[in-house]
């Protein structure tokens, strides 16, 4: 029997390093056992043998990306099993190399439905984390604590996240199994913590408040949707759950009748296209990177709030920040252009962007487009995030690389990925193409037109995705 202990819940690496080893020396799944830290390290004392260094220049199987991100994520389950599932599957990766591909195997469902609650937890934590201000010394500036029970080992994980969206700020996060604190330079780790290390009192986002005021359906006080998106034991935590008592009192003090009739689709709709417009407006004053200085307006998603597709361009254009509208402009006429050829229609499409302020560069009296550099993406993906949120469309397509970039939080080859079903890391369907632009940019008529026709083709089978 091979002991194998890793030091921490959610070590990767540590995994990576041992299952290569086993490998190497033909170990097979049911001889090994697999640990964390030092706890049961005594279990199998009498018969566990140490696990050998991988031999330094060994490489003794290539896995595929599918492999690597489905380990990735699954290894952050608080399954034990785990480190073991992966372990069996990747043994039979000697045999059948595409193993993952292969759905309906066993195993593959297994490890795919871990790795699907981590993304869930991962994304909760990120939804739902609400940071409070804290006095830190004199001089020392404001600090912002947050409170937050993950499902699954994901706070490493999460970590760079927050870097991103709070840079400037300085920052801890506590969990019961590991705190990280960033002093606006570099991340620090440290022990697990209690729920009464943190500060109750105001949230820095008040404005979180009305928006939550403004999307709670009285629908959902019946129905497991509401628990299912925001699980009871983060309510605690976030602001805008005061107000639940109330809300949840003056939904009830309405009769059942209007609580059946808030079943309905569009009741429920108004609930969301409420929380949409206040999304919106809170958009308009959105200052989270330096593009607001120059552009006219943000320019903000269009479309019903219950369009099953949405489309994400890169940023709007001199027209569009102009009119305030996304996709008005040339870009905009091609685009629309396609979604014809595709027999897609305007209701079935909301429309936005990954960055909502025209970036450009003056030149005379002309502004050229400038790309978004991957500060500005990031900084934006906040409002994605919500649309996304909110909308929950069956499905989604990012047009171009700056879309892709943002929705799937890394760089997509469009060539490699065009014309098959992406997963979003929130586990949405997304596709991936050109941006109606490029079509645009082509010199000569006859590869615009076969251009143009592999981008109607994309958007035809985005479109059949959604049965
Ligand atoms: N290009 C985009 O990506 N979005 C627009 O809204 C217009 C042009």
């Amino acid at each position: 029997m091979r002991a194998v202990t890793l030091p921490a819940p959610d070590d990767m690496d540590a995994w990576r390093e041992a299952a290569r080893a086993l490998i190497a020396d033909d170990v097979p799944p049911d001889r090994v056992v697999w640990q964390v830290g030092a706890a049961a390290s005594d279990l199998f004392a009498a018969t566990a043998e140490a696990v050998s260094a991988p031999p330094a220049a060994a490489s003794p199987l290539r896995v595929s990306r599918g492999f690597i991100a489905l380990a990735g994520d699954a290894v952050l389950h608080q399954d034990p099993e785990r480190f073991a599932l992966l372990y069996a599957l990747l043994w039979r990766l000697r045999e059948t190399p595409r193993l993952v591909e292969d759905h309906a195997d066993p195993l593959v469902r297994r490890l795919e439905g871990l790795a699907k609650a981590v993304r869930r937890d991962i994304h909760k934590m990120r939804a739902f984390l609400r940071f409070r201000s804290v006095a830190d010394g004199v001089g020392a500036g404001e600090r912002y604590v947050a409170w937050f029970e993950p499902e699954h080992h994901i706070v490493r994980a999460n970590a760079a996240f927050f870097v991103n969206r709070f840079a400037s700020m300085r920052w801890s996060i506590l969990t019961p199994e590991v705190s990280v604190h960033w002093d606006g330079a570099a991340l620090h780790e440290g022990p697990g913590a209690a729920r009464g290390d943190a500060p109750g009192g105001d949230p820095i986002e008040e404005v979180w408040k009305t928006y939550y005021s403004s999307i709670f359906n009285p629908a959902r006080v019946k129905v497991k949707a509401m628990l299912k998106e925001m699980p009871r034991k983060y309510w605690k935590n976030m602001p805008e759950t005061a107000l639940v008592p109330q809300l949840l009192a003056s939904a009830q003090a309405r009769e059942s009748g209007m609580i059946e009739r808030a079943r309905d689709r569009t009741e429920i709709g108004s609930n969301v296209q409420g929380a949409w417009e206040a999304l919106r407006e809170e958009a308009l004053a959105c200052t989270r990177c330096h593009l607001h200085k120059h552009a006219t307006q943000t320019v903000f998603g269009e479309g019903p709030v219950s369009a099953p597709m949405m489309f994400v361009g890169e940023q709007p254009g001199d027209q569009e920040d102009l009119a305030g509208h996304p996709f008005v402009g040339p870009a905009g006429q091609m685009f629309d252009r396609a979604l014809a050829a595709a027999g897609i229609t305007r209701a079935e499409t909301y429309v936005t962007n990954a960055v909502k302020h025209f970036k450009f560069e003056p030149r005379g009296k002309r502004r050229i487009h400038a790309k978004p550099d991957a500060g500005e993406i990031e900084a934006c993906r906040w409002w994605i995030e919500q649309e996304q949120m909110l909308l929950q469309p069956k499905v989604t397509v990012a047009l171009g690389a700056t879309a892709a970039r943002s929705l799937f939080g890394k760089v997509m080859t469009i060539g490699r990925e065009r014309g098959r079903e992406q997963r979003l890391p929130d586990g949405g369907a997304a596709w991936i193409t050109v941006h109606p632009s490029h079509l645009l940019r082509l010199p000569d008529e006859s590869a615009r037109e076969a251009e143009f026709g592999r981008f109607v083709e994309d958007l035809r089978l985005a479109h059949a995705a959604l049965g």
